[in-house]
């Protein structure tokens, strides 16, 4: 009987794709299920604020040209990683980030924690050419970041999208944000966003 059974299965490719997908769906819900629940996955660490307008503008330029392609955002568990990068990333420091980009492939070190690792100047400088404080960089430049300025038309309407994703934007966060963002430079403000990466976690004293 049982063997009639596994024949009629693996001889009609229609049930054998329906009932496979069940079999892995049932292990990645399993998976994946719980944690949606814990709040140690999606409570937000203390101490942890929402983006800045000028930040939130930054970070839509970080994923406009293409960072995370060559930077992850996720510091693993391992002495290797915490020595070199610091605490390791805890899922509490990432629940407002819609999408998150933790990323996996790292042509350059992880950036999670680089906020207040360097100078706003240092920044700078490394992004107009990367060659000019670390020689032997292959990181591309991005020197039309300095004369693009933003003009914060979409900020107030990307604030509220947020919000509506349980990011605690204020009224006046919203009402402001075109005002606090209008006339910067996209380097100005993808630094202010670099600058603020990992610090959430820092200001609880880990
Ligand atoms: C082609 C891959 C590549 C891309 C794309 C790239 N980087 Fe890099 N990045 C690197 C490499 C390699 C390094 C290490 C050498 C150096 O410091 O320049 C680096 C270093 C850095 C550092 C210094 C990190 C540290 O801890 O020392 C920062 C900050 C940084 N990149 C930000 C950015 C930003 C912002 C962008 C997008 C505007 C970007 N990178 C795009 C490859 C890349």
């Amino acid at each position: 009987m049982k063997n009639v059974k596994h024949d009629f299965v693996e001889k009609n490719v229609g049930w054998l794709a329906i009932l496979l997908t069940i079999a892995i769906s049932v292990g990645g819900l399993v998976e994946i299920v719980p944690l949606l629940f814990q709040k140690q996955t999606n409570e937000p660490v203390i101490g942890l604020q929402p983006y800045t307008a000028l930040e939130l503008e930054g970070r839509d330029i970080y994923i406009r040209e293409g960072c995370n392609n060559c930077h992850s955002q996720m510091i693993r568990p391992f002495r290797a990683e915490t020595e070199r990068y610091g605490h390791y990333s805890l899922a509490g420091e990432h629940v407002w980030e819609h999408p998150h980009l933790w990323g996996s492939k790292r042509t350059g070190p992880d950036l999670a924690r680089v906020g207040g690792r360097y100078s706003d100047e240092w920044h700078y400088v490394h992004l107009m050419n990367p060659r000019d404080v670390v020689p032997e960089s292959n990181m591309p430049a991005y020197p039309w970041l300095a004369e693009n300025t933003l003009d914060g038309e979409l900020t107030a309407k990307k604030m509220e999208t947020f919000r509506k994703f349980g990011v605690p934007y204020t009224d006046k966060d919203i009402a402001n944000a075109r005002a606090s963002v209008k006339g910067q430079t996209e380097i100005d403000a993808l630094i202010a966003y670099l600058q603020v990466l990992g610090t959430g976690l820092q200001q609880q004293g880990n």
